[in-house]
């Protein structure tokens, strides 16, 4: 199994560990922590996470006192975590969503925050689905993220984009097909992916043997906040925003104006 040279090509840049520290990142880190707050069993669970870049999710989840397994494809991202890691993590290694170097029913949860919008197979995307079931124990959950069919659509209008019309077109491909691609490899935009009807990628998660509980969205309306440093640097202001977000974070009409949206699945019988 390999992923797609363009993919590694994209994370080699090595910016995946500072993506979550500004503006509408930083929203997708605070609501990705609370929603897995919500779903994960208490530790000291044991955790698998599976595309979990340079650990921006699995070291803090480490620190908590989670048994935490990191699993990636980019060899720089697994380099990364092993420099940023205290001596927490119980193993950083390479590897593909799709074969996972883990025992049967051995994990209370496994976390699939970036493969799936990776496969643009949708039998690529079950088989990652399959295998994270196949590692679980019965009653175990996955939490899987996708990235919505218009979250480029909200960066053409909203991120200074719309005179550019390389981006315009590559947008019009994504709502068309749901398959991103990055023509030319420019630097600073997102390479290949596949971006999610939010009721396809309940859909899939359902299809691999698992109860599914969402979708959810992750930043919701809160991603279309001005100013969103400012606002989540305001104690007062950021509650306002995640109140805003949480009153709505399930609200079908709304789920695909989030550019991440998450599903969690649980293996039957416990
Ligand atoms: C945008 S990053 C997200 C990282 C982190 N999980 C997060 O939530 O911020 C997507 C990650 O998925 C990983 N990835 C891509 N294809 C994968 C595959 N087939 N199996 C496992 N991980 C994969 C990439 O290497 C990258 O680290």
């Amino acid at each position: 199994v390999s992923i797609d040279d363009e993919i590694t090509a994209h994370y080699e840049l090595g910016q995946e560990k500072d993506r979550l520290t500004g503006g509408r990142g930083r929203l997708e880190a605070l609501r990705t922590r609370e929603l897995l707050a919500r779903w994960l069993p208490p530790a000291p669970a044991v955790v698998l996470d599976v595309g979990g870049a340079a650990g921006i999710h699995a070291l803090p989840l480490a620190r908590q006192g989670y048994r935490v397994h990191l699993l990636d494809p980019v060899p720089l991202h697994i380099e990364q975590a092993r420099q940023l890691d205290t001596g927490t993590l119980r193993s950083a290694e390479v590897g593909d969503a799709r074969m996972l170097p883990y025992a049967d029913a051995g994990a209370d949860a496994v976390l699939l925050l970036g493969p799936l919008y990776h496969l643009t197979e949708r039998a690529d995307r079950l088989a990652a689905l399959r295998e994270a079931r196949r590692v679980l124990r019965p009653g175990g959950v996955v939490v899987a993220a996708g990235i919505s069919r218009w979250a480029s659509t909200f960066d053409l209008v909203d991120g200074g984009l719309l005179s550019d019309a390389w981006f315009a077109d590559v947008v019009a491909h994504d709502v068309a097909t749901g398959i991103h691609l990055n023509p030319g490899r420019r630097a600073g935009f997102f390479s290949t992916a596949y971006f999610h009807r939010p009721e396809d990628l309940v859909a899939e998660v359902a299809e691999a043997g698992l109860e599914p509980d969402g979708p959810v969205a992750v930043e919701g309306v809160g991603g279309f906040a001005p100013d969103i440093d400012a606002v989540l640097d305001d104690d007062v202001l950021r509650e306002r925003l995640l109140a805003a977000v949480r009153a709505t974070e399930r609200e079908p009409a709304l789920l695909g104006a989030s550019s991440h949206l998450l599903v969690a699945g649980t293996v039957p019988g416990n």
